[in-house]
């Protein structure tokens, strides 16, 4: 009796987890670099949020491959500073430039990017723009609540249904991909939906379903669980003390640039780096989601962010 519960018990953690790492082992180690100009047979990619960090690690990757690139960014500083590096660093390529804000509830930035693009074929879309608030839900303004909504998913989901369609519409092979986050594995208090938690397990649900609905037509979807990553993510995440944790293990933005390359049309989720898999192994194979979520209700209040955060919500309420 004991030896067969023993047994029930092996086999289902051995069928979660052994199958898990050997995709991982395969996307990490056993997919080769791929020239994605080939591969789609394109000539033109765009990149949300490709002004700073992992977006401008994969404009630089898919321009190091011969691409042109169509960049859609915030109309800031950044994104002028990128313009005069990019086109310096890569002088055979042709760039487009986008200023735009993703976070539009009325999608305004669809015309500037439909005009922009008219001429040429997108066949390489990567949907990389999106931020994190950090705070709890109901202290945000609601405003800033749904611009971070509307950045991380409305306009991933408005892009792709634009850009899938015109490669539908000529036969067009090609590759969508999307920047999401080990932080939708599980519940994230302090960033939810505001932050990052629940817009990223939608991208990555979201992913995963259109991958199979598009196998057939040769258009590759891809989504990426990067761990940390150094870029302005962080500087503009505001000061919790488990961003300030991660950003100290970061890695550069250019691994996520490489992983895309190799990992295209290969496997449909990647999970990139040792901290995402030890998350993804831990808190939702190891232990159980709805257990999981238990134990950070118990915990939270000893949170040194959460604690801060209640006693400003007291100064406000007063
Ligand atoms: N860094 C990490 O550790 C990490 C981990 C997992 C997932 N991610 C995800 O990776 C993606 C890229 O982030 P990153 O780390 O490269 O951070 P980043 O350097 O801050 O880049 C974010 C990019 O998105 C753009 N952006 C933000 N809001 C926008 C808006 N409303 N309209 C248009 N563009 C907007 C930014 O423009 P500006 O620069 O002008 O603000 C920037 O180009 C994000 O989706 C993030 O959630 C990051």
């Amino acid at each position: 009796m004991f030896a067969t519960i023993y047994s029930i018990f092996f086999w289902i953690g051995f069928l979660a987890v052994v199958p898990y790492v050997a995709l991982v082992i395969y996307g990490a180690y056993g997919c080769q670099e791929q020239d994605l100009k080939k591969k789609y047979n394109a000539q033109w990619a765009l990149v949300t949020g490709g002004s700073s960090g992992i977006g401008a690690a994969l404009v630089r990757k898919l321009a190091s491959q011969k691409l042109n690139v169509v960049i859609a960014a915030l109309d800031d500083a950044l994104l002028k500073e990128f313009k005069t590096k990019i086109v310096e660093e890569y002088p055979n390529q042709e760039f487009r430039f986008v200023p735009c804000d993703l976070s539009s509830p009325t999608a305004d930035y669809l015309e500037s990017i439909k005009k922009s693009t008219e001429d040429i074929d997108i066949q390489i879309l990567c949907n990389n723009a999106g931020f994190i608030t950090t705070g709890c839900f109901a202290d945000i303004a609601e405003k800033r609540n749904m611009a971070n909504y509307h950045t991380n998913v409305t306009a991933c989901l408005t892009l792709s249904h634009y850009f899938l369609n015109r490669m539908l519409d000529k036969g067009l092979k090609g590759l969508v991909t999307y920047t999401s986050s080990s932080a939708g594995f599980i519940p994230n208090p302090m960033g939810a939906l505001n932050g990052l938690a629940s817009t990223k397990d939608f991208l990555t649900t979201f992913a995963a379903s259109i991958a199979a609905e598009h196998a057939e037509d040769g258009i590759d979807v891809l989504v990426i669980h990067p761990s940390p990553i150094d870029s302005n993510f962080y500087s503009n995440a505001g000061k919790m003390s488990a961003l300030l944790s991660a950003q100290k293990i970061s890695s550069p933005p250019s691994v996520v640039a490489d992983t895309v390359c190799r990992n295209a049309g290969k496997v449909i989720v990647a999970d990139q780096g040792i901290i995402t898999v030890l998350m993804k192994i831990g808190l939702t194979k190891v232990l159980d989601w709805n257990v999981f979520t238990e134990i950070m209700k118990l915990a939270i209040p000893f949170n040194g962010d959460y604690k801060a955060m209640k006693v400003r919500r007291e100064v406000k309420r007063d």
